[in-house]
């Protein structure tokens, strides 16, 4: 695709990535009420096939909070504009999410579900760009670290555009300056 400059993680390097993960979310959370609760929309790719490597029982669940909008800055603010669907009290929360940058995300997302009372709340990232870290939150389970760079595909938009993408990559800094969502 002409838009991308660079593939930082391939099709196979994902796959590959999620599978272990999977084994591994099921080894530790063997017998135990697991829910992943995807954040919308970023961590939906990683949410449908991370599910289907997890082998023991669990429910999907889905969060939707405000973000970057059109921009590639954080805002700082944080809305949820689609809550859970239902209670979390004495559950396994296990957070699937596309990337934590800043973490203002996940920091607001975990005190707000810290106080429904679940029996725990970790985290599940694909990507961790940690040059960006602003809140120090406990990441439990990380895909890649990838550097400070703008990265899209997998679930990542520009724009909200982007997502549909089977790697994660950079955008060439013309669509920045050229084109808008
Ligand atoms: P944080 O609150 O700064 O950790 O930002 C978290 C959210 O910002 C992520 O869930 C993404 O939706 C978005 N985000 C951060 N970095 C990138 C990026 O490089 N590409 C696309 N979205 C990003
Ligand atoms: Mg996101």
């Amino acid at each position: 695709m002409d838009a991308i400059a660079k593939v930082l993680v391939s099709e196979q390097e994902i796959a590959q990535r999620v599978r272990e993960l999977g084994q591994q979310i099921s080894r530790d959370y063997e017998g135990q009420d697991l829910l992943l609760t995807c954040i919308l929309k970023g961590g939906v790719a990683f949410l449908v096939d991370l599910m289907r490597e997890v082998t023991i029982p669990h429910e999907i669940d889905f969060i939707a909070i405000s973000s970057y909008g059109q921009s590639t800055e954080s805002s700082g603010v944080v809305r949820i504009l689609k809550d859970l669907d239902r209670p979390i009290e004495g559950r396994h929360v296990l957070i699937v999410e596309d990337i934590v940058d800043t973490g203002r995300t996940l920091s607001y997302i975990i005190s707000n579900l810290r106080t429904r009372n679940p029996a725990s709340v970790r985290i599940c990232t694909l990507l961790s760009k940690p040059a960006r870290r602003e809140i120090d939150i406990p990441v439990d389970y990380i895909g890649f670290e990838v550097p400070n760079e703008f990265v899209v595909g997998y679930g990542l938009d520009y724009a909200e555009r982007y997502r549909n993408l089977r790697f994660v990559g950079v955008l060439h800094e013309s669509v920045y300056k050229t084109k808008r969502g």
